[in-house]
């Protein structure tokens, strides 16, 4: 089962930032999970919520400000105060910092398009990772959002997408169908309902976010291909 860092190494370094993403990869991890953001110029920005005072000592919509008022806020006081001074990464920061590693490792990347509507966010993030060269090899795009998935399967035919689901939905396997995703990313109770296991049976299966080590072992066996964890030093294999 391939361990994936959610939001980088989250559980013990400021979530979504460089020094969570270096951690986990230094850490071992198949892959790390991030999410996506844009500001008011257009920058995609890897950011959970689609405001910044949780995670920043800021206030207010990442919408509403520029690429360039963003990065002066500190993305890492909030965790503790040894990380003052890590910033909310661009996209870019992070593709440049992936193209540098020499291990290779799955790059999930999460469009939060969907509570906010960000117009042009998937055309942005294909002409990014067209440059880059490395969405066939590494990068998954996943969504909550149905619409944004189906506008990237548009526009790149041969994309990997991963439909993320939640709770009790169902109909599911038609949605997945119907984009031809690679995986499916689904929380604990989708996994264990029926329309889960159905799913499972025809779909590369992820379970976020698996913190527990008992809970990565009820998963053993389940043909799960892999879980995201906040915590992936309990769940490595040293
Ligand atoms: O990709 C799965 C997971 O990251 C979705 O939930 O809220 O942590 O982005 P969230
Ligand atoms: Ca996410």
């Amino acid at each position: 089962m391939y361990i994936y860092a959610h939001r980088g190494f989250s559980g013990k370094y400021p979530e979504n930032t460089m020094i969570a993403f270096q951690q986990a990869y230094d850490l071992g991890v198949d892959g790390i999970e991030l999410d996506v953001q844009m500001t008011k110029d257009g920058e995609l920005v890897v950011i959970h919520d689609e405001r910044i005072e949780r995670t920043t000592d800021g206030i207010g919509y990442v919408k509403d400000f520029s690429y360039r008022q963003l990065c002066r806020f500190d993305a890492g006081s909030w965790f503790h105060p040894r990380f003052a001074g890590e910033r909310i990464p661009a996209l870019t920061d992070v593709l440049d910092w992936l193209a540098n590693q020499k291990r290779s490792i799955v790059l999930s990347i999460e469009l939060k398009n969907g509570i906010i509507q960000y117009d042009g966010m998937e055309e942005k993030l294909l002409t990014l990772l067209d440059s880059y060269r490395l969405w066939n090899h590494h990068v998954i795009i996943s969504s909550f959002s149905i619409q944004s998935l189906y506008k990237m399967r548009q526009l790149a035919k041969d994309i990997n997408l991963a439909l993320l689901v939640e709770g009790t939905e169902q109909n599911v396997l038609d949605v997945a169908r119907s984009l031809n995703v690679k995986e499916v990313h689904v929380d604990w109770t989708f996994f264990i309902s029926a329309e889960g296991e159905k799913v499972r049976q025809e779909v590369d299966t992820c379970v976020y976010t698996i913190n527990e080590v008992s809970l990565l072992n009820k998963l053993i066996g389940s043909g799960v291909k892999a879980i995201m964890t906040d915590f992936p030093d309990r769940m490595i294999r040293r």
